[in-house]
């Protein structure tokens, strides 16, 4: 879906699907060149928002690129804040002695991501790295290691790229800035 299919829904477009390409071959060479020595690393995806950045990530890395995937989601909206995060999926793929890397499409206040890359690393991982799409630096609640970022990104509220508002828009092929009159009043 393209911007001008979502008529007046759209504030913005923020970053192009063409400026997601280009930041994302870049991040790949990256990667690339930090894994050069030894076994590839275990991508793992956060569903559902990491679906799009996966699978562009996973078709330019230029070595085999083994995937599993999680669902997590916060103890309730209320204890969103706490940082305690319950696990709707779990890998499949034991990952003692190897090197992981998270590949999530934003990173928000940072919670969800500081408590997996912990829970992670508890299961003896060699190494676990975070790639992130999107970040929100005034957002964070928490500091996050993060080793790849593509974008820094304002507090606005975005879709698209895998990004949802209630689960509408995640197939917009650019990130664009949610117009406000699609959420207000609630
Ligand atoms: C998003 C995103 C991260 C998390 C980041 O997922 O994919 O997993 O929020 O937020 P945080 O930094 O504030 O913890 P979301 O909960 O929206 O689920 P989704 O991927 O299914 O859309």
């Amino acid at each position: 879906m393209d911007a001008k299919d979502l008529g007046d829904d759209l504030a913005k477009v923020l970053v192009t699907e063409a400026e997601l390409r280009v930041r994302l071959a870049e991040m790949a060479r990256e990667i690339e060149a930090d894994y050069d020595s030894g076994e590839p690393p275990l991508l793992v995806g956060v569903l559902r928002g990491a679906v799009m950045v996966m699978a562009d990530l996973a078709r330019e890395l230029r070595f085999h690129a083994e995937m599993d995937w999680m669902a997590v989601s916060s103890y309730g909206a209320s204890t969103k804040s706490s940082g305690v995060v319950r696990i709707l999926k779990d890998l499949d793929t034991e990952i003692a002695g190897r090197d992981v890397l998270i590949v999530e499409d934003i990173i928000d206040s940072g919670l969800t991501l500081a408590w997996l890359k912990e829970n992670l690393e508890s299961r003896g991982a060699r190494s676990v790295r975070i790639c992130t799409m999107l970040r929100k630096p005034e957002a964070a609640k928490v500091e996050v290691d993060v080793a790849y970022v593509g974008f820094d990104i304002p507090v606005d509220f975005v879709v698209g790229y895998g990004l949802d508002y209630a689960e509408r828009y995640r197939n917009l092929r650019d990130v664009a800035v949610l117009a406000t009159h699609v959420y207000a009043g609630e």
